[in-house]
């Protein structure tokens, strides 16, 4: 079987043959066309060991549109809060015969895991810090409905980067598709090992927003993600919107329409202004809308025929 774990899986023609799939997706979306038959008989398992509510909803929305059977499993409510290890849950609910697992876990590499544990197709829905690839490909999506082919267009990546599987994926599936990304972050939040060696591989950093800002096509903000700090958060809040957050006033350093990205849930307030996030520009929910159609065309491509990605 293949999965799809990491944007390492899908080379530039694999995203284009899905980008063309979530395309004729769209009548679904527009209810034109209520349901398509390409995964009748399928099972597909929504295990989310954390919280979500835009990935695990389309994943359930994507799976039946395309008639596969969809059970969503979460860590409240199921025997993981008896103790239940994440070997022994994947074991039983394979045993039950599923064809898809879509799994969602707070540990890095957790997908990878699974998918030593499981002849069914995995998906990775975000592991820990590591990496988040469908994510990826809707935005990805959304940028080159809203630009165009991304080769050589400049893509501002800001905000919590060190506890960020959003960056890490759209960073690596970014500039694979020929767009320049620089990443901006305070200090503190910029990852071990992101400076020079990124620039080297092809990303640049930087610590002023309000200088990139006006050279970017495009500023995807990123969520500050405190559920994952330990030792405190540095800069404080205030601090941090001073700093990095999309302010009403940083809007001006951006042309009328620079898409804004978020890929939710927002901290509204803190790194991004309701202005901004509100904006005429602001592609928040086309991200969402654009999230069933790519998952819509991850799981066609996965299991409605041979099992490759494209
Ligand atoms: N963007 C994203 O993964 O959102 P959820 O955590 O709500 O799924």
């Amino acid at each position: 079987n293949k999965h799809l774990l990491s944007v390492d899986d899908v080379s530039p023609d694999d995203v284009a043959e899905l980008f063309a799939t979530a395309t004729e997706m769209h009548d679904v979306q527009r209810r034109s066309v209520k349901k398509l038959p390409a995964l009748r008989g399928r099972t597909v398992v929504n295990l989310f060991f954390e919280d979500s509510t835009r990935t695990r909803s389309s994943f359930e929305i994507a799976g039946k549109w395309l008639s596969a059977d969809v059970i969503n499993v979460s860590a409240k409510g199921s025997s993981v809060s008896k103790g239940e290890s994440l070997r022994d849950t994947v074991l039983t609910v394979a045993a039950m015969g599923v064809d898809g697992l879509v799994i969602r876990h707070m540990a890095s590499g957790a997908a990878r895991q699974v998918s030593q544990w499981t002849d069914a197709v995995v998906v990775n829905a975000g592991d820990g810090t590591h990496e988040h690839p469908t994510q990826a490909l809707l935005d990805a999506y959304t940028l080159t409905r809203r630009l165009g082919p991304l080769e050589g267009r400049h893509v501002a990546i800001v905000g919590d980067l060190t506890h960020s599987r959003v960056f890490r994926s759209n960073v690596a599936l970014l500039t694979k598709l020929g767009a320049r990304v620089t990443v901006v972050a305070p200090p503190t939040l910029m990852p071990a090992g992101v400076g020079p060696w990124s620039e080297a591989v092809g990303f640049a950093t930087s610590y002023d927003l309000d200088a990139v800002l006006p050279t970017a096509d495009a500023v995807m903000m990123l969520r500050v993600q405190r559920e994952r700090m330990s030792g405190g958060f540095f800069p404080t809040a205030r601090e941090y919107t001073v700093g990095y957050g999309l302010t009403r006033d940083r809007l001006g350093l951006l042309r009328e329409d620079t898409p804004i990205l978020h890929p939710g849930p927002m901290n509204r307030g803190l790194e991004i202004a309701a202005d901004a996030a509100d904006a005429a520009s602001s592609a928040v929910l086309d991200q969402v809308s654009a999230g069933v159609a790519i998952r819509m065309s991850v799981l066609y491509h996965l299991l409605a025929g041979e099992g490759s990605v494209a």
